[in-house]
């Protein structure tokens, strides 16, 4: 059943594009396919954006600039100006590298803010409302990269989300229901009602005016605009307003990073993905160098080993996570130690085909000398051989449901991603210890992974996905798929997906996916977890063939589209 439905979508998806050319080298069920350049977002609109930038002769950086402010528009659920994200690229020339525009913690931000005079967690108040939201870092990010490496004016890159906001958005049936579902939580965290706050169908149009106004004062004025002009006090007002602590000094101190991206081998493919403060580059590795020793592709995929191997992987890796990753600019990490194949072997060598391993009694590795619902990624390769992969986020579904009116935008509710206390578990059911405590300045810990893959030399995959602690399982799956079972790259995104974190110890399986292996797994011990997860991630991928042309994978649990040329 699962089949017949990926293959229908993939030919609906074949049908409906019109920018596709004949795959000569695909002989298997497909998705877009383009000759030169393409764009893979959450919405068609802002894949389109990117994809025109590109045929007016801009580059993949240019196109990140003007897809990112169109998802900001017509996805609002996770598309931003009050978030962040993470972005890795892989120039022409081969060179790499990673932006971090993740958001900060306010300078008066404390370890125990959440925590209420008996100690425990107030779990509310990191989740809803203006306490939870971090200095967004979205602004700083593009225009950093726009510095760096952008080919047209900026002007020309916002304009087409201008003319979004100011023409109106047409919801979908899967954002109808999103914004039906949040009403009650905009009113909780606003103290009143909010623009989107009505009975949305589908098919409705969405005009955003004061975000419009927004985008042109960001237009004129620049970065400043939103960092410390009339945006910036329009922001700190309203969040105080609702009893955050945001200042314009957290604002105007806030800049965005260029890190040095995560980069390991796995069976000759060079994998690129994103540093701390986002654990997904680490965590990927950890897990595909774990299983790299026990050639996983002699088992069928999601076979009953094939999900044991990885969960395993999955476990330890996230036991690490907990105890070692946190934000670089504030704690010592042991990277290479932690990627190192002789302590993975280490952690793997308690690894029992007979007997799950329980994860109460599995806690981080021991590393010698060592001191110490919704995001949205977008995947990008343009005309002159540029690809760059990246996933943004304001956390939960419109964050902190805090909506700055005047400005037109939602604000993230990032600081749920810190560790309120060791050990107490957060929106995703992560625990945390003190590497990823609260303090003021630092980023929050992340499993966004932005994710470039390339073999010989050239670049061979794009791709990355939301879905907060089931990010990193979802896109290491992805790479599986391809490396291992040669999937085309839309039947690798449309595949039914599992995941496993160390706690809570069980296996979380989407709605779809196949229970026949369900008996086998219990059997050997481990918990099955299939009710509570729907979907798990929306992986958003381009893959590069044989013959050069590029297939997009747009991921068939939400509204994501493939466009290219
Ligand atoms: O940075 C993180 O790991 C989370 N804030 C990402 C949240 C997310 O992916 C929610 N999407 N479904």
């Amino acid at each position: 059943m699962n089949k017949v439905i990926t293959l229908l979508f993939i030919s609906v998806l074949c049908i409906q594009c019109n920018t596709q050319v004949n795959p000569d080298s695909v002989n298997k069920p497909h998705g877009v396919i383009a000759k030169k350049a393409m764009v893979v977002s959450a919405r068609q609109e802002a894949s389109k954006i990117g994809v025109d930038i590109m045929k007016q002769g801009g580059n993949a950086f240019d196109a990140m600039i003007a897809t990112d402010l169109a998802l900001l528009v017509s996805y609002p659920v996770a598309g931003n100006i009050g978030g962040g994200g993470f972005m890795v690229f892989r120039m022409k020339d081969g060179t790499t590298g990673s932006l971090d525009f993740r958001e900060k913690a306010p300078i008066e931000a404390t370890k125990d803010m959440y925590l209420d005079e008996d100690g425990n967690v107030n779990s509310d108040t990191s989740k809803l409302g203006a306490l939870a939201v971090g200095i967004p870092g979205t602004i700083a990010g593009l225009f950093e990269v726009h510095k760096k490496f952008g080919s047209l004016p900026f002007e020309k890159l916002i304009d087409p989300a201008i003319k979004l906001a100011n023409n109106g958005v047409v919801v979908t049936k899967k954002q109808a229901e999103s914004l039906n579902q949040n009403k009650q939580n905009f009113r909780k965290a606003n103290k009143r009602t909010i623009l989107l706050d009505k009975d949305w169908e589908a098919g409705d149009t969405i005009k955003y005016p004061k975000l419009v106004e927004t985008l042109k004062r960001i237009k004129t004025n620049g970065r400043d605009e939103f960092y410390k002009g009339k945006t910036a006090d329009i922001l700190v007002e309203q969040v105080q307003k609702l009893g955050g602590i945001i200042t314009k000094e957290d604002l105007a101190n806030y800049e965005a990073q260029w890190r040095d991206p995560i980069t390991f081998m796995y069976k000759g493919h060079k994998i690129i993905s994103m540093p701390p403060p986002s654990s997904g580059g680490i965590c990927i590795a950890q897990i595909l160098k774990s299983i790299a020793p026990y050639n996983i592709e002699q088992y069928a995929h999601n076979s009953t080993e094939y999900i044991q191997l990885i969960v395993e992987a999955e476990r330890r890796a996230y036991a690490d996570r907990s105890y070692f990753l946190g934000d670089p600019d504030f704690v010592n990490i042991p990277t290479d130690s932690l990627m190192s194949e002789h302590y993975l072997s280490k952690r793997m060598a308690d690894f029992d085909w007979e007997k799950a391993t329980q994860s109460s009694t599995l806690s981080r590795g021991s590393i010698p000398g060592y001191e110490s619902d919704e995001t949205t990624h977008y995947s990008i390769v343009d005309p002159f051989g540029n690809s760059l992969a990246v996933t943004t986020t304001l956390n939960a579904a419109y964050g902190s449901k805090v909506y700055v009116e005047n400005g037109g935008f939602f604000l993230n509710n990032e600081m749920d991603d810190f560790s309120a206390k060791p050990g107490e578990p957060n929106m995703y059911g992560l625990v945390g210890a003190d590497a990823n405590a609260i303090a003021p300045q630092k980023r929050m810990l992340s499993s966004m992974s932005p994710t470039i893959i390339e073999v010989n030399g050239q670049l061979k995959m794009v791709l990355g996905s939301p879905g907060g602690s089931t990010i990193i399982t979802s896109v290491m799956q992805n790479i599986l798929n391809v490396i291992e079972y040669d999937m085309s790259m839309q039947e690798s995104v449309s595949k039914p997906r599992f995941h496993h974190q160390w706690f809570p110890d069980n296996i979380k399986f989407e709605t779809t996916f196949d229970t026949v292996v369900f008996n086998s797994l219990k059997k050997l011990g481990y918990a099955i977890d299939h009710t509570n997860s729907p979907i798990i991630g929306k992986v958003d991928a381009i893959l590069v063939l044989p013959n050069g042309n590029l297939e997009g994978g747009a991921d068939p649990r939400g509204d994501d589209t493939a466009v290219g040329f």
